[in-house]
């Protein structure tokens, strides 16, 4: 991108002038102040060291970082602990036994309470499950489980016999799970007979039973039961996790590790290639994963209800469910299903119910909810929210006022954290007590880390331009490398710019130096000659009263070089008539610049999602470019490309 592109493409950016300031009494009781940036900046390992004594460490660490050998970090190397003491034990020591770690909510509306001490007996008989079955410490576990409190003890359990997880989504296909586990040579892998979702028990035993065949080096499954539905059995191979656990005392002595001791290993979701396992390790991991829950949710663990929506088998769920609050002895909601089962009223009504103070959710189930309307919110109790989180992708003005009004009654700071399953946990924030905040930015890296926007030769770029975003120092939580790929770890994300960290998505500084995040790098258009962000483009459309959703893609064009097409969810009252399509390429040209004004809109009923809520733009283009449309098997619901073609070929 040439100098001349980067202005004119930002002449199009958002022009979002609202700002919110910070209440005053979330001000006045916050967790962290406006000094822990000077602090940070001013000795920033200081700072982790500083952050790091949160922990119990079995061996305080003299030493923060040794970065000797980079891009291959070492964090509090000399320092050792044992993460699932740190998760639940030492909250029990502290007198805290009795206070409600989990509520889960079972979508058939069953319920159970577990309380840090209960927790603890769980995790101590589910390690010692592990140990007999012959799993001992750097052993890899796969788990592929619902979403059930015996998600999170297993994983506490392979952490506290330092045996690294691997987590791989209960949507994933048996093909997904066959080569995550053969990748980090898993044998043994903890499972459920299913769980339920909309209304129904989902198997999961037979994908594993299918992955199991093909990958003969899984000795043993453990098996959850959870939904009671039929499972085909294998006696030499499968063990119910109850009779497992039932033979077990319900104490364990944790044993320390190093710092550096694999935590787990999670595979990214990629839209294209190998999938690549980003390994984490134990305590810088916990250190910042522990941190920047208390600084950006800004928890009260005596007080606090706090939920996180997403599924335990991404990072949100790995950090913001099990490390990060449970570090933190935090009291949680865990709801195992989807948002509209039973009705579409299913969240408020758990907020209401567990007087849920802080929520933590993605854009793309904000933007679901803002499509079924205010009225369904506005049936229950919310008054006990007091800060909204967001996290995945942008998060368009539009649904950050929705989000802040219909969810926040106008009052909760809203936080939009950007991280990745790389880095492990939240680099870029608001911080609820410090920052006023502009709908749909993230705004400023956190105390203690650096991140900035590159041009294309890598030199940072002033306020009010864009590029690329780069993370420009180590920080604790960060990947330590893609699991036996050191090669590609360095390809990956440390070739680009040199001595930076490539995160791969297009960024700008706004005037006052905030950071925008406008999605991944290979989402960018170039429109004869300018560079335009889908999510510019995606909120521009948003913003209009007739969209609920909006996704656009850049199609092969002979005179400008690509168009662009937006494929458009419409409100539910709104009637797709005549001149609907031409006002929105019209809003668009209106809010952006006629550069930006769409060539194709097209009105479609759904969108094609990845299980994690990404907008696979890659199928959109096929149809926008009118091919057959590409492999459609990480796609969350397959069915959605028949209902887009069918609209196309109208
Ligand atoms: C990518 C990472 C972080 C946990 C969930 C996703 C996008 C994430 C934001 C945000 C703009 C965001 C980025 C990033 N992303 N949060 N607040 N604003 N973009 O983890 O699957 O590893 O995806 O999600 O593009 O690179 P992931």
């Amino acid at each position: 991108m040439s100098e001349g592109e980067n202005r004119e493409s930002l002449e199009n950016l958002l022009r979002e002038e609202r700002r919110f300031a910070p209440p005053a009494e979330v001000t006045a009781n916050a967790n962290v102040k406006a000094d822990a940036y000077e602090r940070a900046a001013a000795d920033r390992l200081g700072f982790w060291a500083e952050q790091a004594r949160r922990l119990s460490w079995e061996t305080e660490p003299t030493e923060v970082l040794d970065w000797s050998n980079p891009p291959f970090a070492k964090w509090f190397q000399d320092g050792r602990l044992n993460v699932a003491y740190n998760c639940v034990d030492r909250h029990v020591e502290a007198g805290n036994g009795d206070r409600v770690a989990i509520h889960f909510e079972g979508e058939p509306g069953d319920t159970r309470t577990i309380t840090y001490a209960e927790l603890q007996k769980e995790v101590c008989k589910a390690a010692n499950a592990l140990t007999a079955l012959g799993v001992s410490a750097g052993d890899r576990v796969a788990v592929y489980m619902p979403m059930i409190p015996e998600t999170v003890i297993a994983m506490l359990a392979c952490a506290r016999i330092g045996a690294p997880h691997s987590v791989v989504f209960g949507g994933f296909s048996a093909d997904a799970l066959t080569s995550r586990i053969q990748d980090a040579d898993a044998r043994v892998v903890i499972t459920a007979d299913g769980g339920n979702r909309r209304g129904k028990p989902n198997a999961l035993k037979p994908v594993v039973d299918e992955a199991a065949t093909r990958v003969p080096s899984v000795e043993k499954v453990l098996v959850v039961r959870r939904t009671g539905q039929e499972v085909a059995w294998n006696d030499d191979r499968d063990v119910w996790w109850h009779e497992a656990l039932a033979d077990q005392p319900d104490t364990h002595t944790p044993q320390a590790f190093d710092a550096e001791h694999p935590l787990y290993i999670l595979y990214t979701s990629g839209t294209t290639g190998k999938p690549k396992g980003i390994l984490h390790t134990s305590g810088g991991y916990l250190t910042q994963a522990s941190w920047t829950h208390h600084a950006v949710f800004d928890l009260k663990p005596e007080t606090d209800v706090y939920w996180c929506t997403a599924d335990v088998g991404w990072v949100t769920g790995h950090s913001y469910i099990v490390y990060g609050p449970l570090a933190n002895g935090a009291t949680q909601v865990m709801y195992e299903g989807t948002p509209d089962t039973p009705h579409k009223g299913r969240f408020w009504e758990i907020v209401q119910k567990y007087g849920v103070t802080i929520l933590y959710a993605a854009p793309t189930a904000i933007r679901t909810f803002m499509k079924w309307g205010d009225d369904i919110p506005k049936q229950f109790d919310l008054s006990s929210l007091r800060i909204l989180g967001s996290v995945g992708e942008p998060i368009n003005p539009e649904a950050w006022i929705w989000y802040r009004e219909a969810i926040g009654g106008g009052k909760a700071p809203i936080v939009d954290t950007w991280w990745q399953t790389e880095t492990g946990a939240i680099m870029i924030s608001p911080l609820p007590g410090v920052t006023t905040t502009k709908p749909g930015s993230a705004q400023r890296a956190l105390p203690g880390i650096s991140a900035t926007v590159v041009d294309d030769q890598g030199h940072e770029v002033g306020n009010g331009q864009g590029g690329y975003l780069a993370l420009t120092e180590p920080w604790p939580s960060m990947l330590r490398t893609i699991w036996g790929d050191d090669q590609r770890f360095i390809d990956t994300y440390w070739s680009r710019f040199e001595g930076k960290y490539f995160a791969g998505d297009g960024a700008k500084k706004d005037d006052d130096g905030d950071i925008w995040l406008l999605g991944r790098v290979d989402d960018v258009m170039l429109v004869s000659g300018h560079n335009i962000s889908t999510t510019e483009v995606e909120s521009a459309l948003v913003s209009h009263p007739a969209v609920a959703e909006a996704a656009v893609v850049g199609a092969k064009d002979e005179t400008t070089g690509q168009s662009i097409a937006a494929f458009v969810i419409l409100r539910g009252s709104v009637d797709e008539s005549g001149d609907l399509l031409s006002e929105l390429r019209d809003h668009v040209g209106k809010t952006l610049g006629p550069i930006a004004k769409p060539k194709q809109v097209m009105a479609v009923t759904e969108l094609p999602k990845t299980r994690s809520g990404k907008i696979m733009r890659r199928l959109l283009r096929d149809i926008a470019e009118g091919r057959e449309v590409g492999d459609v098997t990480t796609l969350a619901d397959a069915s959605v490309m028949d209902l887009i073609k069918a609209r196309s070929q109208k």
